[in-house]
Order: C-alpha cells, then sequence, then structure tokens
C-alpha cells in the first residue's frame, strides 16, 4: 500500500499563518495515520517562488528575488517541524532539480503538440496569480477574493490546449467517482469542466522571475504550470540517485483548499494527461479556517504566526485544535480564544486526568503493578478503531478524532462509574479493582496509540506513563493490548497549567 500525499506549495510572499499550518498539519496527520497502518508514505510540502507577487515583494525590499526567496524560505522550511510535521521532502521551485524537471515536462506538452503560440489580452489578478474573465469579477469590476483591480495585460505568450481535453476529463471524471473529495467538490469540478474548457496561457512574456521555456528562452512558465508540477518533480530529485515516481506515482493525494480547485482537479489532470502521466489518485479539496468570521489574510489584519501559538500552547495543542476547531472539508469558523478552552478542558482535564487518575491508582492501590483481574472492558476499542480508521479513510479527520475523544469521555465516565478508591477499601473487590484499573490502562493505550497521529508528541508519553511499549502500529487499538507491568508511577501533568504571556 502506498501513500503519497502533498500539500500546496505556498506562495512566499510573506511569512507563513495559522492558515498554511493547517494544511500542513492536517496532511500531516493523515500521512501519520496510513503509516501506522503499514502504508509505505512520503509526505510533500514546500514552498512557490516563481509568482509575480514574489517577485514584486523581492523589488519592494531592495533584493534580488532569488535573494529574497532564500532568505523568506527559512522559516518557511521550520514550518513543519515546530508543528509536529514529519516531511519527507521539502520543495522550493528554485531547486535545481523542479526547474530541470518542468523544462522537460512542458517539453513533452510541446511536442504532443498541446502549446501553441497566441496574443493574450486581458485580466490578472496577481493575488490569485490567475488570469480572469469580467464574469468572475464583482460588480465594481474587482477581483472577488483579493478586492483589487485586476491589471491588464497583453502580450504574445504560450497557451496550453485545454480544451481538447474536455471530453478525456469528463471521462476520468466518470469512471472515478472518487477522484475528488468531498462529493460536493467534485460536483463543482465537473461541472466547469461540463461547461466548456478554455486554452489558458502556460508563458509570461514581461518577467523575467520565473524558469524559462526550453523552446523559447525569451518567456517564464506561468507560475502555476511550474508549480504544479512540484507534484511529480520532487519524485524525481528528493533522494539523491533515486527515482521515487515508480514507487509514488499515481499513489499521489492531494490535499489542497478550495480557492485553487480548478487548478488542481482541472487544469493539473489535463496537463498530465498531455504529458503521459496518469493522473492522481485523490484530490482532497478543503475549505477555509476562518478566524472571526474572516479569512486568515494580512490584509484583512488576523495573519497569527502560528509559531506564537506554539511557543505559548505547544504544537500538539494547536493540532489538536485545528483538527477539532472545525469540520476539516467544510469552512468553519474558530476564534483563538477557543485554543485556551480545549487546551483546559480537553487536553489537560478529559485526557490528562484520566492519564494522572490512573497512574495514581495503579501506583496507589497496587502498588503500581498492573494485573489483569476481573472486569469487563467498558469499551469495544477494536470497534473504535475501525471506526477512526474508516473516517481517516475518508479524510474526515475532525469525525476520526471525535471518535477516539468519545472514547476518552467514556473512561473518565468508567472511573466515575466504578469508583476504585470504593473498591479498594475492601479486600473481597480485589480482582474487580485490578481488572478495572487493567480497562483503564488498556483503554488508555489503544487511545494513545489511536491519538498519535494527532498528538505525535503526548501519545508516546501516555505510553511511557504506562511502561506499555512505544509501539504505534494500528493493530494495537484493541481490546487486551496492555501487557501486565511493575512499577507504574503517577504521572506527571501531560498539559500543565500554563501562564498566558501579558499583552505586549
Ligand atoms: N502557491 C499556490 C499553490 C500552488 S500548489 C501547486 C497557493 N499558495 S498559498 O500560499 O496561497 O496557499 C495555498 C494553501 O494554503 C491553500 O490552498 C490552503 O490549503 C492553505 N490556506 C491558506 N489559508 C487558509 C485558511 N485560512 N484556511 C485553510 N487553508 C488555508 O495558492
Amino acid at each position: 500500500m502506498r501513500f503519497y500525499l502533498t500539500t500546496p506549495i505556498y506562495y512566499v510572499n510573506a511569512t507563513p499563518t495559522l492558515g498554511n499550518a493547517y494544511t500542513t498539519a492536517i496532511g500531516d496527520m493523515l500521512v501519520r495515520h496510513q503509516r501506522q497502518r503499514g502504508a509505505d508514505t512520503f509526505f510533500l510540502t514546500g514552498v512557490d517562488e516563481h509568482a509575480t507577487k514574489v517577485w514584486r515583494v523581492a523589488e519592494e525590499q531592495g533584493l534580488e528575488a532569488q535573494e529574497y526567496a532564500d532568505r523568506i524560505a527559512v522559516p518557511w522550511r521550520e514550518l513543519a517541524p515546530r508543528i509536529n510535521a514529519e516531511v519527507d521532502f521539502f520543495i522550493r521551485t528554485s531547486d535545481d532539480g523542479h526547474k530541470r524537471f518542468v523544462r522537460e515536462f512542458l517539453q513533452r506538452i510541446y511536442d504532443n503538440g498541446d502549446i501553441y503560440q497566441d496574443v493574450y489580452a486581458g485580466l490578472y489578478c496577481v493575488g490569485c496569480e490567475a488570469f480572469k474573465t469580467e464574469d468572475e469579477l464583482t460588480p465594481d469590476g474587482l477581483c472577488p477574493d483579493h478586492l483589487v483591480p485586476p491589471e491588464w495585460i497583453e502580450e504574445t505568450n504560450y497557451f496550453f490546449r485545454l480544451s481538447a481535453y474536455q471530453a478525456r476529463l469528463l471521462a476520468l471524471y466518470d469512471e472515478r467517482p472518487d477522484l475528488v473529495q468531498p462529493d460536493f467538490r467534485y460536483n463543482e469540478a465537473r461541472s466547469f469542466i461540463a461547461g466548456g474548457l478554455r486554452d489558458f496561457s502556460i508563458s509570461r512574456a514581461g518577467q523575467p522571475w520565473g524558469i524559462p521555456l526550453p523552446w523559447d528562452e525569451s518567456q517564464v512558465a506561468y507560475v502555476w504550470a511550474d508549480a504544479l508540477v512540484n507534484y511529480v518533480s520532487a519524485l524525481t530529485y528528493a533522494r539523491p540517485g533515486e527515482d521515487l515516481r515508480e514507487r509514488y506515482w499515481p499513489a499521489a493525494h492531494h490535499v489542497l483548499g478550495k480557492d485553487i480547485l480548478r487548478f488542481h482537479c482541472v487544469y493539473w489532470p489535463a496537463m498530465l494527461l498531455s504529458a503521459g502521466y496518469e493522473p492522481p489518485q485523490k484530490l482532497f479539496v478543503h475549505g477555509y479556517l476562518l478566524l472571526d468570521d474572516r479569512k486568515i489574510s494580512k490584509s484583512a489584519g488576523n495573519a497569527i504566526d502560528p509559531l506564537d501559538l506554539v511557543d505559548v500552547y505547544g504544537a500538539d495543542a494547536l493540532r489538536y485544535w485545528m483538527a477539532r476547531a472545525i469540520s476539516f472539508g467544510h469552512d468553519g469558523n474558530a476564534s483563538i480564544e477557543g485554543i485556551r478552552e480545549r487546551y483546559e478542558n480537553e487536553l489537560a482535564n478529559d485526557l490528562g486526568n484520566l492519564l494522572s487518575r490512573t497512574t495514581a491508582m495503579v501506583a496507589q492501590y497496587r502498588g503500581g503493578s498492573l494485573r489483569h483481574g476481573d472486569a469487563e472492558p467498558p469499551l469495544d476499542l477494536g470497534a473504535l478503531g475501525a471506526d477512526v480508521a474508516a473516517r481517516l479513510d475518508r479524510f474526515d479527520v475532525t469525525g476520526a478524532l471525535d471518535a477516539v475523544w468519545d472514547g476518552v469521555r467514556a473512561l473518565n465516565q468508567y472511573v466515575t462509574a466504578e469508583a476504585p478508591w470504593q473498591l479498594a477499601k475492601d479486600p473481597a473487590d480485589d480482582a474487580r479493582l485490578d481488572g478495572v484499573l487493567y480497562n483503564l490502562v488498556d483503554g488508555l493505550t489503544a487511545l494513545a496509540v489511536a491519538l498519535a497521529p494527532f498528538l505525535p508528541e503526548t501519545a508516546p508519553r501516555i505510553l511511557a506513563a504506562l511502561n506499555q511499549p512505544d509501539d504505534l502500529a494500528w493493530d494495537r487499538v484493541r481490546n487486551g493490548v496492555a501487557e501486565e507491568v511493575d512499577g507504574i508511577e503517577a504521572a506527571k501533568p501531560l498539559f500543565p497549567r500554563i501562564e498566558l504571556p501579558s499583552p505586549a
């Protein structure tokens, strides 16, 4: 089983926002989970450098575009590790390996007769890095996403014959009803294709920043014709001396925001078909994480630096909040205060106290020794594991975490219902007390394994506190997996109280 997952590559016209951290963190959860199930995984993220807006910011700062990109690539590269995302390769579109591959890829399309020269006279929104038609603008002629007027461009450049791919794309969509998920996004992409496709420019004549076309070095590749190709190019040079294409293409799962659906669900499969590649296995389109009802952006003034939140709450708490605060796949409004509430009520209280109480009771009533005893388990952990896995196969990250959390809450109710402190008073209840404590440790062990993709730092700490093996294999999400061990001690708080830094 191969599972190759990509995030969009992010524009480097500014430093990372919470919105970018969101896609990367969720992608990491999906990859970690598939790895627990034994899949051969590869996780790709990176940055998109050859945009007009990147070039303009560099100019404003008085820097050569490449020098600017080299500097800003540093915080972008740090983003994934800081949010506990384990990336297999971080791609920059200015990598030599990428530039070489893009030229080859576009040359193949050219050789297949799908590229021709023509005059482009029309509108371009630098914010979207996209050509626009009048009917895509607001009544005042503004880009609806950026609320600025698009620029007029008139130049001779090269066009990709997208119109020639309409029938093949429709056939692909009909053959593969799960190509694009969720279903409403599939319908959106399919009706766009069915509505008729127009050829689009794949090069820019008036801009020096970009990858020169192999057959006409006076032009550079249009930023999307360069950026989309990263999903294949990375496989050709991520591991020196190895070509990973055979291993991971077409096992690609692209995760992307709804703003870039058309590029990924229409342009990209057509470009792949033209260049002789199979389309990806899945395109998962998610909505926006809105903060206080607005999309996160510098211009809206709500562009929180995700690393500030990591500094206060830790990466696992941030990931937990992102996965649970809104339903992944849909737009959702969150508030930053929600992190604190979830940290205290759910992470520290539901989970942290459950571990503290459980370990303290084993230490106090049983001298730290865990024995099977005699009590029915309160939860069918195998069924819970199957449900969580099925949800993650559908990329229902929020539903999966909710299901695990129901398990955490059920164990808390079990403690209240069984009252081990009462059982400890009467030696006649010894076997039952052992059984109840075993069920708690066993449940926590299985739930820690199920939580590992979401809380990769915390899960091993739970297993360590329970003296259980640090083994995250998914078949451990079942009943009876905990080993009889000795030496369990009262655990330190998993999520200690935090003092908020005073406002500057
Ligand atoms: N460079 C292009 C993508 C090229 S992929 C071949 C681009 N970059 S971007 O920096 O604008 O960010 C793209 C992605 O960031 C979005 O598609 C989305 O995945 C993520 N998000 C940015 N803000 C977001 C939210 N507020 N909420 C959810 N995702 C967000 O487009």
